[in-house]
């Protein structure tokens, strides 16, 4: 456990910790670009340096291990103006088109000059080297070769974290530039990452750029419902609009996010988004609609030939409360929250075998209210006892062979139009969880809450609302106020 001082204050590390971790766990901020957390040491860009006591020039904090005894200054007037000189270098051949540039605002060169440099650069502007600039590689991004400082942590991301090694340095000193492979596309299902890792201008998202600046966007910390990993996400909007999806790093489950997961906020602005309620292809008002819904219910003459089936796809207070329709209204025996499905991650990177993010959390419904096993619904549905089906959209793909021959009345709740089965009669719209807030539980059993990072169009509601007016409608009440009110007798240990 070396021993060593900086900026005059000491602190004991681990071996193997270097001189930016140190500095890091001091409280002190050394600048740096290649240097990422995630990624091995490159040592490349030279904005980390520092003075050693005793040591002949200054070293790279990043790949410089703390050692006994160490004397380790940040600020002095050497560093000062070793980093001044770095920029100076960095900065040669940039081509100093910020105004137009989609990273103003995040930029690593904006800040960090203004910060450490304000030199005026002694290079002339007319023997800049020129590079390609406006480059789409790739489904998902822009490369401006110009912006680049070469720092290289695109091209150990594509190495290290995917293992796909797509992007390469090619040719050498000021006309070296990257580029991607021969042979090679730049798709490997997280290339988001390298925009948001990379320091300057260099690569863009495709998707986001020139959407928004990014000091109008607020954030808003949630998850992603893309699949069972549950990662940590922020969303990023302005005026009621979602603009991107951003990683919350975190040490139990993410640093990166994956594409996928990236878009998954598109539904909530998509042109099929519903607000009110669908009965076969007419659309009409909620209220009507869940008028109608529970009139069928109830119409089916007997609590027996009604279902219920929980989702996945819903949090576990929308199911608690899918859970309680069936059992204190309309007082069915057939209903199922039994959905297990295999869970883990499938690419050694993030994305999980369960494209579904909450079927932890279904299985504590389960647990709490019980029910009958898919298989029991499945031939209950085939038997034709069961007329009516209430559950979400997507999960009657559950159910779809039974579905087809028994032909129950179908009622589901949905957010988008592309989510309704066909063999649907009648569709109840609900909030997103990017509107509304929900308690889903991870593969790893972590339990996550969605916080709402833009309002629901007038009308529509957390879905749990909407089963309370359904078992309204048929006279009964669930004494359902909250989502806590759903969320009473679930026990998440
Ligand atoms: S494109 Fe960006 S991440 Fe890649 S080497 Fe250049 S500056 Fe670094
Ligand atoms: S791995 Fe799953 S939870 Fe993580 S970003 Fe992708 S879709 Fe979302
Ligand atoms: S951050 Fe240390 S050399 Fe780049």
């Amino acid at each position: 456990m070396p021993k060593l001082t900086i900026d005059g204050k000491t602190i004991e590390v681990a071996k193997g910790t270097t001189l930016l971790e140190a500095a890091q766990q001091l409280g002190v901020y050394i600048p740096r670009y290649c240097y990422h957390p995630r990624l091995s040491v490159s040592g490349n860009c030279r904005m980390c340096l520092v003075e050693v006591e005793k040591a002949p020039k200054l070293v790279t904090a990043c790949s410089t291990e703390a050692a006994e005894g160490m004397t380790v200054r940040t600020d002095s007037e050497k560093v000062k103006a070793a980093r001044k000189d770095v920029l100076e270098f960095l900065l040669i051949n940039h081509p100093l088109d910020c105004p137009i540039c989609d990273q103003a605002g995040e930029c690593g060169l904006q800040d960090y000059y203004m910060e450490y440099s304000l030199k005026k650069s002694r290079f002339s502007r007319e023997d800049k080297v020129r590079r390609g600039k406006r480059r789409p590689l790739g489904p998902n991004l822009v490369l401006d070769n110009e912006r680049c400082i070469l720092c290289t942590r695109c091209v150990r991301f594509c190495a290290e974290v995917t293992k796909t090694s797509e992007l390469e340095v090619m040719e050498r000193a000021d006309h070296s530039f990257i580029d991607l492979k021969e042979g090679k596309a730049l798709d490997n299902g997280y290339t988001l990452n390298i925009a948001d890792i990379c320091p300057v201008g260099a690569w863009t998202s495709r998707d986001f750029r020139f959407k928004q600046r990014v000091w109008f966007l607020k954030k808003t910390p949630t998850v992603c419902l893309g699949c069972a990993t549950g990662c940590q996400i922020e969303a990023h909007h302005n005026d009621n609009t979602i603009y991107r999806i951003m990683p919350r790093p975190n040490a139990e489950t993410n640093t990166w996010l994956c594409d996928q997961g990236r878009m998954t906020y598109k539904a909530v602005q998509a042109g099929d988004r519903l607000s009110k309620g669908v009965i076969r292809n007419g659309v009409i008002d909620l209220e009507p609609a869940l008028r109608e819904a529970a009139t069928r219910i109830d119409a089916a003459h007997s609590a027996a030939a009604v279902a219920v089936l929980g989702s996945p796809w819903l949090s576990v207070e929308d199911n608690a409360a899918l859970a309680r329709l069936a059992k204190d209204a309309i007082k069915t025996e057939s209903f199922c929250f039994d959905l297990a499905a295999e869970q883990g991650i499938k690419d050694g990177i993030l994305i999980n075998k369960d494209a579904a993010p909450n079927t932890a959390g279904v299985a504590l419904v389960k647990a709490a209210h019980g029910g009958i096993s898919l298989g029991e619904l499945a031939s209950r549905l085939a038997s034709g006892k069961i007329k009516v089906l209430v559950t979400e959209a997507r999960a009657a793909a559950f159910l779809k062979p039974v579905l087809a021959s028994a032909k129950p009345l179908l009622i589901v709740f949905a957010t988008n139009r592309a989510q309704i089965p066909p063999e649907a009669y009648a569709t109840l719209a609900y909030a997103s969880y990017f509107e509304t807030p929900g308690t889903f539980v991870n593969y790893q059993g972590l339990r996550r809450t969605t916080e709402p990072a833009v309002n629901a169009r007038e009308g529509v509601k957390p879905l749990w609302t909407l089963v309370s007016k359904l078992a309204a409608y048929s006279g009964a009440s669930l004494k359902l106020d909250s989502p806590e009110d759903a969320l009473k007798g679930i026990d998440f240990k």
